[in-house]
């Protein structure tokens, strides 16, 4: 039986993520802040370390797959806190859990980005690059200056740009290991519907073009991640896989 570990995965796109993957037969390990396998807070060192060490005490000496889920939206407060779940709580898990998945069977990993990466302007700014620099401070400190959609988008950007670099090198494609993100649209989950709810933001995400019209549901991003962790993708390595009902084909047709 394959093994994963999968943040995130209480709620939303996660909760699919991890029922799809345990109908395809995997044994999946949650890690989440609660009602998971492996509580911890992904926010801090010590729950990263615990997350590592939460799921290295469970997974049986090996791994083949890893999903980086676990986020906060666009309107978390405080906004210091976006950074430091959405990319230094992902890099963490998936660079502490790499020696594991690099004794799994046709091991991979998904890092969840966002198409807010393309989508939303000024994510390619400072907050972005400290992110990449390992400055979780800055970033941190940079993210109370932003409005939240910025801060958002900039830490996923750092995520999707931390998996380009991460995929083809030595630790990664070189032990065997594929590395890829996927980048959702918006998608019905609470931390949408917080979005929704939320006056300022609300507008603004109903607004947002969807080409196939709509929002996806979780289990239409889940079949995706499983895919990008099986055997059919077994050459694809270091991608980032829009699934977002073609919003960024048509904001940048011309890309790449
Ligand atoms: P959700 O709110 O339903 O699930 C997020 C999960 O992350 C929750 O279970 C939550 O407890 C967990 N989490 C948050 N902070 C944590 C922390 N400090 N430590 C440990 N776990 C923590 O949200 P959803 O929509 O399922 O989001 C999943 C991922 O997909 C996120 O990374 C999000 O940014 C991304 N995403 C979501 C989109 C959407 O429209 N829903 C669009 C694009 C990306």
């Amino acid at each position: 039986m394959r093994t994963a570990a999968v943040t995130g995965a209480a709620s939303g796109i996660g909760r699919a993520i991890r029922a799809r993957l345990e109908s395809e037969g995997w044994r999946v390990i949650g890690v989440d802040l609660r009602d998971v396998e492996v509580g911890c807070d992904l926010s801090t060192e010590r729950g990263r370390t615990a997350a590592v060490d939460g799921v290295r005490g469970l997974a049986g000496g090996r791994l083949d797959g890893l999903v980086a889920c676990a986020g906060v939206g666009p309107q978390f407060e405080p906004r210091t806190t976006i950074p430091r779940v959405n990319y230094f709580g992902a890099v963490a898990f998936l660079d502490g859990l790499r020696p594991l998945l690099a004794a799994g069977v046709s091991p991979a990993a998904v890092a969840i980005t966002s198409n807010s990466i393309t989508a939303a302007p000024g994510a390619d700014g400072d907050l972005c690059r400290a992110c990449l620099d390992g400055d979780e401070e800055r970033a941190s400190a940079e993210a109370a200056t932003l409005h939240g959609s910025i801060a958002y988008a900039g830490s996923k950007l750092a995520l999707a740009r931390w998996t380009r670099r991460k995929a083809p090198s030595a630790e990664w494609a070189g032990q065997g290991i594929r590395l890829n993100a996927v980048a959702p649209g918006p998608v019905l989950t609470p931390l949408l519907q917080a979005g929704l709810d939320d006056p300022t933001f609300g507008p603004a995400i109903r607004a947002f073009p969807v080409p196939l019209g709509g929002m996806a549901a979780p289990e239409h991003v889940a079949p995706v991640v499983s895919f990008l962790l099986g055997e059919g993708a077994r050459f694809v390595c270091g991608s980032v896989l829009f699934a977002d009902g073609g919003t960024d084909a048509m904001l940048f047709p011309d890309r790449p």
